[in-house]
């Protein structure tokens, strides 16, 4: 069995971040999303993973796995010339995936407790296809799947203005090779895209059996700002556990969950977790809160955050207050000391502020 990762795409919805990094490779816990998606491919017994990459970001990604924790896995790189849908995305694969049957995960997709269940009934049950839904709120923004009583999948519409249901399709699937004969048959879609929702609807059409399973755990598609914070929180709260290995002076406070790794300082300041903070971190007379990740190199001074995503080597100063953020590489951040109550900016494109 193979597996291939969807690591393509635009991320035109988590501009400006995505203008210098892979959407994938942005941190959750300080953790590449995709690395999350390698770690549960493996775990599920896939040995053979084809990730699919945009000429774009592609280097970037490749770059990043390479120099990653390393898995039990032959890895192959393949490029999607561009953006144009996930089913678009199989067919590239199509020479590597050959007449495997396989599993497909989007590279931006956080499921709690991993595949590896899927991966066993599919390949125990023998379904042409597996879906995972789970019920969401606002069913609009994904694949949804129509059940009957019996729980037997009707039909399957990409994002739909009028949802029939609240089931949405949670981005891995398994398929036999049968698909590729489906994908064959579809057109794109409005948005101009080849849908996979479309090709696994052809399935259903072809009197295909694809099989669904709704997910009782958590499942978080990282595609917007809020959606990244809120993966931030999940993951914290779920896996981290206390680990402190940086130098706390005698005047600070490290309460609760915490995870601080080697040659970090912490003098005069409390940490109330969940919390993590990567090496080489500075941390000053401050206040950091609950459901924050701190990347290497970044240094607060006189600050308080809390439900944060602070990426690696940023400068946080004389800053109160600071929730519901995220900062990108080497950005700074410092609160003016002007009489005047006056504001300097020094932002880049697409950039967000509330100020
Ligand atoms: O997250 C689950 C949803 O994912 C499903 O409910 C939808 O049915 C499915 O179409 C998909 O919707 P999104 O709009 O969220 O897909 P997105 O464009 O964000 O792409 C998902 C991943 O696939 C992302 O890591 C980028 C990658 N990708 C995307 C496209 C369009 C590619 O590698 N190639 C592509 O051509």
């Amino acid at each position: 069995m193979k597996a291939i990762v969807l690591s393509g795409g635009k991320g035109t919805r988590l501009k400006p971040m995505t203008h210098t990094t892979a959407k994938q490779l942005l941190p959750v816990a300080n953790k590449p999303i995709l690395f999350y998606v390698l770690d549960q491919i493996v775990e599920s017994g896939i040995e053979d993973i084809g990730i699919i990459i945009s000429p774009e970001t592609g280097e970037e990604i490749r770059k990043a796995v390479e120099n990653g924790p390393g898995w039990k896995a032959k890895i192959t790189y393949i490029v999607q010339a561009s953006p144009a849908g996930l089913a678009h995305a199989v067919k590239t694969a199509q020479g590597f995936l050959g007449d495997s049957q396989f599993l497909m995960f989007l590279g931006d997709n956080l499921i709690q407790d991993g595949v590896k269940k899927f991966v066993a009934e599919f390949q125990s049950k023998s379904p042409d296809a597996l879906v995972l839904l789970k019920e969401v709120e606002d069913a609009r923004l994904f694949g949804v799947a129509e059940l009957d009583e019996s729980g037997k999948i009707l039909r399957l519409v990409e994002k739909p203005k009028e949802p029939k249901s609240n089931l949405a399709l949670v981005g891995a699937y398994l398929f036999k090779p049968d698909i590729h004969k489906a994908i064959g048959r579809i057109k794109p879609s409005g948005r101009g895209e080849l849908e996979i929702t479309d090709a696994i609807q052809e399935m259903l059409n072809m009197g295909r059996r694809v099989d669904s399973h709704i997910l009782q755990g958590w499942w978080l598609d990282t595609g917007k700002k809020d959606d990244m914070l809120e993966a931030n929180r999940v993951v914290l709260d779920d896996l981290l556990k206390r680990s402190i290995a940086g130098a706390i002076d005698k005047d600070s406070h490290i309460e609760g969950r915490v995870a601080i790794s080697e040659g970090t300082v912490i003098e005069s300041s409390t940490v109330r977790g969940p919390v993590i903070i990567a090496g080489d971190c500075r941390i000053v007379n401050s206040f950091v809160g609950p459901y924050t990740s701190i990347d290497a190199g970044t240094v607060i001074e006189n600050s308080s955050i809390h439900h944060s995503i602070i990426l690696g080597n940023c400068r946080i100063r004389d800053m109160e207050n600071l929730i519901d953020s995220i900062m990108g590489r080497n950005t700074s951040v410092s609160k003016c000391k002007a009489i005047s109550r006056s504001t300097k900016l020094f932002v880049g494109d697409d950039s967000s502020l509330e100020l």
